[in-house]
């Protein structure tokens, strides 16, 4: 009898679990159930909403620029994405259990990350040039791919290049080491060249009604500043710049509230100009401010090594101790160093 009990509560407690897992984000159009017109509907969707979750994460003054809906509109759409729950508050769960981690293709690397970069929120990597920044995140295109037990995703990535290094090529590589089929993964990632800040932005729209679409575990923007340092000049323009610079990023950690999405992004590194650079060497600092420093939830710096060795260290995250670890670059992408 006991057990019989026992088992009910098991298969109680699995369901629920799988209950949380599946929990994805609610389609905008389920406003229409709940009295808002589907005109309207379509008026937040080509204003980049495609989520009852994302006007949750709108502020309100921003909903009242939204061309053709009043004031009362907006307090009626907020009143209807109320009663779908989105702004509930809800038990904290005995674990974060919708956060995966994705590996990076080294087992050394994911040991210092505790399984590898981790969905829902963003991490930035930042080194100097052919630190390997590129080269894991072509990596992460195809990981994201592999099944949750091989350290993957189970989901597609979207890839935005601002600096025009993406390489198809890299990533067939990469597919054979991990025994997927290449042009099933090249299928499954979405590429879009960023030519200005401008523009960089306005893709992130584009992304998240992709992204209501199908399943995706990844985005990278690499780089995330190269275009502001063109974009912006001066010091005159530097405020201007870092205004942009973090409506982008809060556009890109709601991407990852949104749908859980791993965001990775790439910083440029220059050299810190101050009297500590006399003692220890030069120092070298990435771009961005405080801004970028706030943004991102998890920081790695990368530096070369010997060869195509590389060193990743973790620089600040919510969970993970400051840590190296080395890796390599390959044709199969990143790997276990081969001494
Ligand atoms: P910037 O974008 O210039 O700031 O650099 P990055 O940090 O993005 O560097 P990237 O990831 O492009 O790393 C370049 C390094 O990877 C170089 O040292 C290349 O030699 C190496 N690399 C790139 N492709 C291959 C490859 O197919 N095989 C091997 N073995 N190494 C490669
Ligand atoms: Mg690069």
């Amino acid at each position: 009898m006991a057990a019989a009990a026992a088992a009910q509560q098991q298969q109680k407690m699995a369901e629920q679990e799988e209950a949380e897992m599946q929990h994805g984000p609610v389609p905008i159009e389920q406003l229409q159930a709940s009295g808002i017109a589907a005109l309207d509907v379509k008026k937040l969707k080509d204003a980049g909403l495609c989520t009852v979750e994302s006007v949750a994460y709108t502020p309100r003054k921003d909903l009242l620029q939204i061309k053709g809906i009043s004031e009362a509109k907006v307090d009626k759409i907020i009143e209807a994405a109320g009663s779908l729950g989105v702004y509930k508050c809800q038990p904290a769960p005995r674990q974060r259990l919708e956060i995966i981690q994705i590996t990076s293709g080294s087992r050394e690397l994911d040991s210092i990350l505790e399984g590898g970069i981790e969905t829902g929120s963003i991490t930035e990597i930042y080194g100097e040039f052919r630190s390997g920044k590129t080269q894991l995140c072509h990596t992460l295109c195809v990981t994201c791919q592999l099944p949750l037990d091989q350290g993957g995703g189970e989901g597609k990535a979207l890839y935005i290049d601002a600096e025009g290094t993406f390489r198809p090529q890299r990533l067939l590589q990469i597919a054979d080491r991990f025994g997927l089929n290449g042009a099933d993964v090249l299928e499954n990632v979405a590429y879009a060249r960023a030519y200005n800040t401008d523009h960089q932005s306005r893709l992130l729209l584009e992304a998240a009604s992709m992204m209501v679409e199908a399943r995706f575990a990844l985005m990278i923007v690499d780089s995330a500043t190269a275009l502001y340092r063109t974009d912006f000049s001066g010091r005159g323009e530097l405020s201007a710049r870092q205004m942009h610079l973090a409506k982008f990023l809060r556009s890109l950690q709601k991407l990852a509230d949104e749908f859980g999405v791993a965001v990775v992004i790439t910083n440029q590194v220059v050299a810190q100009v101050d009297g500590s650079a006399m003692f220890a060497g030069p120092q070298i600092k990435p771009i961005g401010g405080n801004i970028m420093a706030h943004a991102s939830t998890t920081r790695l710096a990368l530096r070369k090594g010997r060869g195509e060795e590389r060193i990743c260290k973790v620089i600040s995250s919510p969970c993970l101790a400051e840590a190296e670890a080395r890796f390599q670059i390959s044709p199969e992408g990143v790997t276990d160093v081969k001494d």
